[in-house]
């Protein structure tokens, strides 16, 4: 009961990521009734708003405002929601802050009294807010938590500078890296899909196992984000974080327990494993414009001529005795013909003899969206014949599970951190891990070794540069019949 006083302060209450991500995520929680009883939520950023204005910005993205049930939740979570204005640069502002924390607090008498702070900021204050936040506004009187995303740094030596920064005020175990991927369904079910199933475990490595293919596509381009892409490109904002982490939890170790360390010692020993990207093993794309939608050039918020990836496609190898030769082909793309997020494990080939051409076997994880798993196996086809034919064992949730809520990644993220699970958050040995893996090639495409790569052309709505099939199969990678 004592860690029903939690104030959740969201600072960058203004923005994008707050508006879209944070709020909503919040107030399913707590209309699922997932919210410690005496929650309070507290805006914070440099907008001067009133408090009507304030709770208009929080439910902007909220859905079904009209249903009479989640009018009446509405009301109740603005009921607990304040703001507070202020700069990200002063001791004054952050003092304002932490007395209306301490006047909501009051309200819980001599009780416990918990800080969530979570950072919705662009990465430029993230430092300087942290460090006002743990001078300004840290409670004695119950824990203090920081949730923070990415960008952690461009590079390896700018993440290393700002976790270092961010370590000399805040503990590990305060700190929240949040990839939400980590949130997800889908990521989250992969640790009962491998090693809670006999059936799988056994063939869950180079013996049976061809090549791995991790999947982001993304039917959009920058659309007025360019400048903030552009700084960071495909790889930093996709493979780098999201992608390999899920590449971490298909390929580590069974873990000794469900513990968070346990889980992330298992992670960070298999990126170890894995020598930085090499330029040989990548193929990188630009979108151009194509029926009737802007190529990436023409996005005005884009610099001029750049070369800055939207698609790429690069190989990892892992070396331990698992994985050894096998290859785990990382791919995302923007402005591509769908939106879909999967993982592809395609088995190694029959031994020939009785069968020709017989398919390999698949087994698929559709992260996003129509969560699935279905695996691609040979029957023989019904009837006479003794003819093999593919088909599919299928596990589509939205058949499957009619009932099942599926929880949006935010929103299992920030009722982990409420809870003080660090399960699914990146540790800092994982973030420093994985930008030695990235580093090299990332300096290179950055031009930092002469002139940067030329990204291949790729229509806008197509599935990425033409070289795209040449390069899986390259890797070994076999089209089944069904696809
Ligand atoms: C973010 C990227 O981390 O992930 C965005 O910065 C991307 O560019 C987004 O669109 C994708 O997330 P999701 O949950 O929609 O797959």
């Amino acid at each position: 009961a004592l860690k029903d006083n939690t104030v959740i302060i969201v600072l960058g209450a203004s923005g994008d990521l707050a508006q879209k991500k944070t709020f909503p995520a919040l107030f399913t929680l707590f209309r699922q009734g997932y919210l410690p009883k005496g929650v309070h939520i507290v805006g914070y950023a440099r907008t001067k708003m009133d408090l009507p204005e304030f709770h208009r910005r929080q439910t902007v993205y909220i859905k079904n405002k009209d249903d009479p049930e989640i009018k009446k939740k509405l009301d109740e979570f603005s009921a607990l929601s304040t703001y507070v204005a202020g700069a990200y640069d002063q001791d004054a502002a952050f003092q304002q802050l932490t007395k209306h924390l301490e006047e909501i607090e009051g309200t819980y008498g001599a009780a416990e009294a918990n800080r969530v702070f979570y950072m919705a900021l662009p990465p430029s204050v993230f430092t300087t807010v942290a460090q006002h936040l743990r001078s300004n506004c840290y409670s004695t009187k119950g824990h203090n938590r920081i949730i923070i995303e990415k960008p952690f740094g461009k590079d390896l030596d700018s993440c290393r500078e700002m976790m270092s920064a961010l370590k000399a005020v805040w503990t590990e175990d305060e700190t929240y890296r949040i990839d939400h991927y980590l949130g997800k369904e889908m990521v989250k079910n992969l640790l009962v899909l491998r090693f809670g199933n006999t059936a799988l475990t056994p063939s869950w490595d180079k013996n049976s196992i061809a090549n791995v293919q991790i999947t982001f596509k993304e039917p959009f381009g920058t659309e007025g984000r360019g400048g903030y892409f552009d700084e960071f490109g495909i790889i930093r904002d996709i493979l780098q974080n999201h992608l390999l982490q899920v590449l971490s939890i298909l390929t580590m170790e069974r873990p000794v327990s469900f513990s968070a360390e346990d889980i992330r010692d298992e992670k960070v020993k298999v990126l170890r494993a894995i020598p930085p990207v090499a330029r040989e093993d990548t193929l990188l794309g630009q979108y151009v414009g194509a029926n009737g939608k802007p190529g990436y050039l023409e996005d005005d918020t884009v610099p001029k001529g750049s070369t800055c990836p939207t698609f790429a496609a690069t190989t990892l190898w892992i070396h331990n005795p698992r994985w050894e030769g096998v290859p785990f082909i990382l791919r995302a793309g923007k402005a591509v013909n769908e939106a879909k997020v999967e993982i592809r494990i395609q088995y190694k080939e029959v031994t020939q003899g009785i069968f020709k051409d017989i398919s390999r076997n698949e087994l698929v994880i559709r992260i996003q969206p129509n969560e699935a798993v279905y695996i691609k196996l040979n029957l023989k086809t019904p009837g006479m014949a003794t003819r093999a034919m593919p088909t599919e064992m299928d596990l589509t949730y939205k058949r499957r599970f009619t009932d099942a809520v599926i929880p949006e990644a935010y929103e299992a993220l920030i009722l982990d951190a409420i809870h003080g699970d660090h399960s699914n958050f990146v540790r800092d040995d994982e973030l420093d891990v994985a930008w030695k893996i990235w580093t090299p090639l990332l300096h290179w495409i950055d031009g930092r070794e002469g002139s940067p790569p030329k990204p291949e052309p790729y229509p806008y709505g197509s599935r990425g540069p033409k070289q795209l099939d040449a390069y899986i199969a390259k890797y070994g990678y076999k089209r089944t019949d069904r696809t």
